[in-house]
């Protein structure tokens, strides 16, 4: 059967059903999965600016780990928003809360108090063990905001001469998109085109903490990294590798910034991935699931000699910390406290990664990662990840490639061993052999 052109929400991808098998599988209900058929993309979005290259597949509804297209087909979310989603979609607790306070108040912007905004704060500061919290909303404003404060620490308590801050970073890094963010990364699509850039960066290799000991001078105020690289492949650095990085920043006055925005709040099986090595950073940045897949939510989180260098009309945002925002990170941050996610994860991660390890030498390179954070390099056979995320929407999963031919799963955390069982048969399905 072939079927082109429009759906309900307009023109999108073209589908072409290549022997549609019906399927019963996991769970008994009535679900519609999007297996066996071939998606190619169309002009499907012609007044979007084109930032981006998305598998076709049109999502118009979702619930839990599974999100149904326009066309009423369901999918198996492997990919959670890039983490966003750690809690599924449309959590019940997390609804009821963002219900609750649409019907009571949604912005005040900072000019005034709202009641959300200290409960949320004292809450998620405790979560981190630290003492205050900078609200924002998206991840890139965390970074940019890390990155402000780590400069004006370094000036106003460190001492580093005005103008003369820098920040070590690692090669591979991915913070986000802004131009004072690019301007460390060295991922040229990200970066080229976009100059001049912003100086006051040092990039060393990811992993060796040597590197970072030769990089660091009188003038480094902060040492900005994510403790497994997301962007870069779910790249888990050596076991040493945090540790050293904490004495150095201890022994050199240096603050310990640790961008947990994709790999905190229970991805890894523990709060923040970087308690995997029992490693504690003087500054946490976070955002994605904070936000419950619900609103942006983003935040800066250290103590109050850190934060505390921040005086009125230095820094802020009109949404940051908004009443809405603050209620559902507040709901987040209260789901995490008891640790069953962060269990769930480590369990489920698990599993996962033993039924991915399945596959290597059989279409598999290699498999990365911690928690239910997997990152997947393909042999060359299987051309570019994106060639094979599309292969692996059509068998009813969605998953992202990172570049080149890795790809990554982020499941969200509702996921069940049997859905995870599910995909991973979907996985083996999808690996295409013929071209060998
Ligand atoms: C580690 C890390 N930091 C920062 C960001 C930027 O977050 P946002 O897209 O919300 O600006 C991302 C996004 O993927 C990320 O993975």
């Amino acid at each position: 059967m072939v079927r082109n052109g429009s759906s309900p929400l307009g023109s999108i991808a073209a589908i072409r059903f290549v022997g549609a098998q019906p399927t019963s599988i996991v769970c008994a209900d009535v679900r519609r999965y999007a297996r066996n058929m071939t998606l190619t993309s169309t002009d499907a979005e012609p007044h979007v600016a084109r930032n981006y290259s998305p598998i076709p597949v049109t999502a118009a509804t979702a619930e839990g780990a599974w999100v149904t297209d326009v066309d009423g087909r369901r999918y198996l979310d492997c990919l959670g928003a890039y983490s966003a989603v750690n809690f599924g979609h449309r959590h019940p607790r997390l609804v009821a809360a963002a219900r609750d306070q649409l019907d009571r108040l949604t912005l005040t912007s900072r000019a005034f108090r709202s009641d959300r905004l200290e409960p949320f704060c004292a809450a998620l500061a405790e979560l981190c063990g630290k003492e205050m919290v900078l609200p924002m909303n998206t991840g890139a404003e965390a970074v940019e905001s890390g990155i402000k404060v780590a400069r004006k620490w370094g000036y106003d308590v460190k001492g580093v001469p005005d103008g003369q801050a820098e920040i070590v970073v690692a090669h591979g890094n991915f913070h986000g998109r802004t131009t004072t963010i690019i301007s460390f990364s060295d991922d040229p699509d990200a970066r080229n085109g976009f100059g001049p850039y912003t100086p006051g960066f040092v990039q060393v290799p990811f992993g060796d903490a040597r590197a970072i000991a030769d990089a660091v001078g009188e003038n480094t105020v902060a040492v900005l990294i994510e403790p497994i690289q997301g962007e870069a492949g779910i790249v888990v650095p050596p076991d040493d590798y945090l540790p050293r990085v904490r004495a150095l920043c201890s022994e050199h006055d240096v603050l310990f910034i640790a961008d947990e925005i994709q790999s905190g709040l229970g991805r890894t099986g523990t709060t923040f991935a970087c308690e995997l090595w029992d490693v504690v950073p003087d500054v946490y940045l976070l955002g994605k699931a904070l936000g419950g897949g619900i609103v942006p939510v983003s935040a800066v989180v250290a103590d109050r000699d850190v934060l505390g260098v921040l005086h009125p009309g230095q820094h802020g945002s009109t949404f940051g910390g908004n009443p809405l925002a603050a209620a559902i990170g507040h709901e987040v941050v209260d789901m995490l406290s008891d640790g069953s996610w962060q269990q769930r994860a480590a369990d489920l991660g698990a599993h996962l990664h033993a039924r991915l390890r399945d596959f290597v030498g059989h279409g598999v390179v290699a498999v990365r990662g911690r928690g239910l954070w997997a990152g997947i390099d393909l042999e060359p056979e299987q051309g570019t990840g994106k060639e094979f995320c599309i292969r692996l929407a059509e068998h009813g999963v969605l998953a992202k490639d990172t570049h080149g031919s890795t790809l990554r799963l982020a499941p969200p955390i509702v996921v069940t061993e049997d859905e995870i069982d599910w995909a991973m048969d979907r996985f083996a399905e999808a690996l295409d052999f013929s071209r060998r």
